[in-house]
């Protein structure tokens, strides 16, 4: 018999079905035993009667997690016994016959509750079981639903998905890189991007005009709750542009998903508020500000545009650096000061970072596309012109080649999903997470690698404590 999921049992009242999925619960009352069926759709509770004396024997022996088919008869439940507001609480199956596919351990913890009792190492070491629970189990449905939503998004307004690299160059983009080393060429390394920023402008230095990727992105940093080693950016970037249109077409974007994906959420300003970075830090000290107008309401979503971030800034021992992204161009007004390299902590970047309840989840810029202005950037910010030439003659040397005015942005996705479903970290919204210290402990990884690999890489190592 072909098989139906939960789902779809509603339609199937007083026929019979096979079901494939999991023993969610069982209570065995003796002379007959109630067991909560599972799949991908949904759930439902079957029973098996004594006068079935074969499914009885099995249904004695199964246990939860265990994975089964079931013949079942689907009946409506007498009204004394209909759950109303349930999901098939109207129907119940009858069992005729239960094969088990796969027998399963006493799972280590409970997978029908939310987990956050739970430690978070069991959780990642088991994740493949703590997938299972329903709140993840919604989660992913639910990231899937919006990726796909964002990316058909893109593609109606002309962006093309192209994939960059992960084997690349160590990019300035301020956190440390993760490093992979070259066999063919000892002594060398490749680096994980931090984002597909160069990537991207050098589409546009291509023409492709409407760019967006889900792109990987990976970062050496201190892992926090709202940030893991490697993370999921949906990255755009377009040509022709100015501030507004990418801030526009990327707001419309999010009401529109937000307004067909999570109705009974709703968005506190539309179109966004945007606020200065000087304001911002001003009334609420920092430059992701949480305005919404009440704390306590899960389902408010208070969206805000940071936007007039200042260029440069002084490092610790007293040097200039950027603030967001070298690449940005500086507000029109300001490209003069930055040609003659005066005015340096007065200079506005063309840059645009989008809040929400407090988290940043996006951010992007306009960008510089005159060699000349990029290389003061640089300049400004003491490299030689050497040093220029080296890390960053590719871009002088494509923004020279005819490159047409672009600029873009990206989404923290992780993080945008993390909001969406109230979640308190972004390893709720990632399938296989790293912990706090950026291991898996799952996979064990990172791990050691064998004599022979590292040999092969000429790579020694000396041995921290
Ligand atoms: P930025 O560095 O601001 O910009 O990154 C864009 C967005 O990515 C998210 N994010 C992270 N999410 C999870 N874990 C992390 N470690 C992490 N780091 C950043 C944030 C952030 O807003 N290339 C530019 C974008 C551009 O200018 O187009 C960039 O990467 O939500």
């Amino acid at each position: 018999m072909t098989r139906t999921y939960i789902n779809d049992l509603q339609n199937k009242v007083g026929e019979e079905v096979s079901i494939s999925g999991w023993i969610d619960v069982r209570r065995d009352q003796g002379k007959m035993v109630f067991l909560d069926l599972r799949d991908v759709k949904g759930k439902v509770q079957a029973v098996v009667l004594p006068m079935h004396t074969e499914a009885l024997e099995v249904a004695q022996r199964v246990r939860p997690e265990w994975v089964v088919r079931v013949s079942a008869k689907v009946n409506k439940r007498p009204e004394r016994n209909v759950k109303a507001g349930v999901p098939n609480g109207d129907i119940e199956l009858e069992v005729l016959g239960i094969e088990i596919l796969n027998e399963a351990e006493t799972p280590v913890f409970d997978v029908s509750s939310d987990g956050h009792e739970i430690g978070e190492e069991t959780r990642l070491k088991y994740r493949y079981l703590d997938l299972r629970r329903p709140r993840m189990q919604r989660n992913f449905r639910m990231r899937h639903d919006v990726l796909l939503h964002l990316r058909n998004f893109y593609a109606q307004h002309g962006f093309m998905e192209i994939e960059t690299p992960s084997l690349t160059k160590s990019t300035p983009e301020g956190s440390r890189d993760y490093v992979v080393p070259s066999r063919l060429d000892q002594g060398k390394f490749y680096a994980l991007p931090q984002s597909p920023q160069q990537y991207k402008q050098l589409l546009m230095a291509a023409g492709f005009e409407r760019y967006v990727q889900v792109a990987r992105c990976f970062r050496d940093e201190d892992t926090r709750g709202d940030r893991q080693p490697e993370f999921t950016q949906i990255d755009m970037e377009m040509s022709f542009v100015t501030e507004e249109d990418v801030m526009q077409i990327n707001e419309a974007l999010i009401i529109d998903m937000v307004t067909k994906l999570y109705p009974e959420k709703r968005i506190q300003q539309v179109p966004f508020p945007r606020i200065p970075y000087k304001e911002a830090m001003e009334k609420y000290g920092n430059d992701k500000p949480d305005i919404r107008e009440d704390k306590e309401d899960p389902n408010l979503l208070a969206f805000v545009w940071v936007v007039d971030f200042p260029f440069f800034e002084k490092t610790d021992t007293g040097a200039w650096t950027f603030t967001h992204n070298p690449f940005s161009a500086p507000k029109p007004e300001f490209m003069q000061d930055l040609m003659e390299k005066k005015n340096i902590e007065g200079i506005l970047a063309a840059q645009y970072d989008m809040a929400l309840n407090g988290f940043e989840i996006g951010g992007g810029s306009i960008r510089n596309h005159n060699p000349e202005a990029l290389k003061k950037v640089f300049e400004i910010m003491g490299h030689s012109l050497e040093g220029i030439e080296k890390n960053f003659g590719h871009m002088l040397t494509a923004l020279a080649s005819g490159t047409p005015p672009h600029g873009g942005l990206a989404f923290g996705f992780d993080r945008l999903m993390m909001i969406l479903h109230n979640e308190p970290n972004i390893r709720e919204v990632i399938a296989f997470a790293k912990t706090g210290e950026g291991r898996d402990p799952m996979m064990e990884s990172p791990s050691e690698i064998s004599h022979e690999q590292l040999q092969e890489l000429g790579i020694n190592i000396t041995k921290k404590k």
